[in-house]
């Protein structure tokens, strides 16, 4: 557990980010027009940006939650992903966009394409908030992409630490003194 005090510095503001999911609901509004779409929303983390998204597409959708955890209690990536949720979804025919908080190594969007793409659906992309640059180098069909970030830790709009931060307004770096974590 972190014995140090946590400090959190400013990243992305309220306005930017309301500004950047406006602009990425008009493309998918352009780019599924006439289709079905099919968002599947990656929980917890994604929880506030798929709400605020949800209801700037303009176009008809139906949205799905599965949850994947890739992190324990810290700060790090613990390496396996535990995918819940897939079974309850009837995909068939459908364009299906899954809607993520942050690519970080990218294992857990890998893990979650690959099992979505057994499921037959018509076709399948991703939207992310928030990319680090280890997953940028990555082969993911990340189509829609809000904001290239710094490889830092970052919480708030719906992110935690520990459960902590989802409720903040803002994106913020979370910085860890006199500790491990
Ligand atoms: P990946 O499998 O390494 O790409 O990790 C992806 C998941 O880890 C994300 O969907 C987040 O839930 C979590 N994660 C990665 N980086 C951060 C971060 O900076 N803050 C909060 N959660 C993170
Ligand atoms: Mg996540």
């Amino acid at each position: 557990m972190p014995t140090g005090t946590e400090r959190l510095d400013l990243l992305i503001s309220d306005r930017r980010i309301r500004a950047r999911v406006t602009a990425l609901a008009r493309r998918i509004d352009a780019d599924y027009h006439g289709r079905k779409l099919s968002l599947v929303v990656v929980l917890k983390g994604a929880f506030m940006f798929a709400a605020d998204l949800a209801r700037q597409i303009g176009i008809p959708w139906t949205i799905d939650f599965i949850s994947a955890a890739s992190y324990g209690e810290g700060t790090r990536s613990s390496g396996t992903v535990a995918i819940e949720g897939l079974d309850r979804l009837e995909l068939g025919a459908r364009d299906v966009l899954v809607i993520e908080d942050i690519l970080d190594t990218g294992r857990t969007s890998a893990a979650i394409l690959d099992a979505l793409l057994q499921r037959g659906p018509a076709s399948l992309a991703l939207c992310t908030l928030l990319r680090k640059p280890a997953a940028r180098a990555l082969d993911l069909p990340a189509r829609y992409v809000g904001f290239d970030i710094p490889d830092d830790f970052v919480v708030g709009y719906g992110m935690d630490y520990a459960e902590r931060y989802r409720n903040l307004r803002g994106i913020y770096r979370l910085v860890l003194d006199g500790s491990s974590a």
